[in-house]
């Protein structure tokens, strides 16, 4: 398997067999890692970490990952760079693939990733926009791994907003991984027609399966895996709040979705979570509307079927396979 050069801007680019590849790097990368035995083989490499938009573990997991491999980073925050405003995308990137060897890019449309790869000699990784979430995929593969042994069957379902990033990425991986993948949510946040096609092609192929579905029961009727993200993202304006609280209470991941599910089921959650009152905008919802948790009750989230936190450590594990590959 030879990734070298390439980008990884969403998993739609990607064979099977190459995910898989990728996820069994990052196994043995935490492995070593584990074990104390350092993996410095990037020595001398420089990247370039791009924020549009805020993070916590992308921004950690690639500074991490590329320290461990022996590798400098520099990173661009929100505001504090010329791209967008004084510069476009298409010289930004011949700018800095002059400087570094790989471009990290967290931001809004799906299509400024694409031509900041087009523009750039060196590997564009993508950090999140608004379409696709790939770098999440590999840790939450890498999660199921772990705790199932496998991914194909695996019946996995989201509850949520299902036409952003997070429901996407996961239903093109469910369909390159012979996964079953459900979107249950209100028939208003479906994915796309146009990519449910695609992924619908492409589950023919591997032996999984797409399914819509706007009934809770039937949709976390024995799940292997419920999952689900922020009802409002990143980008998104503040007034939306109260239709989401609406369209989105009934499939919040509760006890009773759990309990619906497989006997084994497990949770996971890109994060962050609003699932108690511990942050300022889960505060300020309650005052604006009364909930205490939304996406997921506090109960689910410090349950014992919860991995959302080997899942966010995975991040920087599987970030450090696809920088090892594509540099
Ligand atoms: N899951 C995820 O991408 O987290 P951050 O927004 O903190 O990077
Ligand atoms: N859908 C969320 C994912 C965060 C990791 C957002 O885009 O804000």
């Amino acid at each position: 398997m030879n990734l070298k050069g390439r980008d990884f801007l969403k998993l739609l680019d990607f064979t099977s067999e190459e995910i898989e590849y990728l996820v069994d790097l990052a196994a043995d990368l935490k492995d070593k890692k584990k074990k104390g035995i350092p993996v410095d083989t990037l020595r001398g490499k420089n990247v370039a970490l791009i924020f549009e938009k805020t993070s916590t573990r992308t921004r950690c997991s690639f500074e991490v990952a590329a320290h461990d491999l022996g590798m400098g980073t520099t990173y661009l925050d929100p505001s504090g760079s010329q791209i967008g405003k004084k510069e476009s995308i298409a010289d930004t990137a011949r700018v800095l693939a002059g400087m570094f060897d790989g471009i990290e890019y967290r931001g809004y449309g799906q299509s400024i990733v694409e031509e900041l790869a087009e523009y750039s000699k060196v590997p564009v990784w993508n950090g999140l926009t608004n379409e696709f979430h790939p770098t999440q995929m590999l840790a939450d593969l890498l999660t199921i791994k772990e705790h199932f042994g496998y991914y194909k069957g695996i019946k996995l379902t989201y509850m949520g907003d299902a036409r952003y990033n997070m429901g996407n990425s996961l239903m093109v991986t469910c369909a390159k991984m012979g996964m079953h993948f459900t979107a249950c949510t209100s028939e208003k946040y479906f994915p796309e027609a146009s990519l449910v096609e695609e992924c619908k092609a492409i589950a023919a192929t591997t032996g999984g399966s797409i399914t819509l579905t706007e009934d809770v029961k039937a949709g976390t009727k024995d799940a292997d895996v419920i999952y689900t993200d922020v009802w409002v993202s990143m980008g998104e304006p503040d007034e939306i709040w109260k239709e989401r609280i609406h369209d989105l209470l009934p499939y919040q991941v509760n006890k009773a979705a759990m309990d619906n599910a497989g006997k084994n089921a497990v949770f996971l959650h890109c994060l962050p979570a609003f699932h108690d009152l511990d942050t300022k905008i889960g505060k300020d919802i309650q005052k604006r509307f009364g909930i205490s948790e939304m996406e997921v009750t506090d109960e689910v989230f410090e349950s014992e079927q919860s991995l959302v936190f080997e899942e966010a450590e995975n991040r920087m594990h599987t970030i450090k396979a696809i920088m090892a590959a594509t540099l």
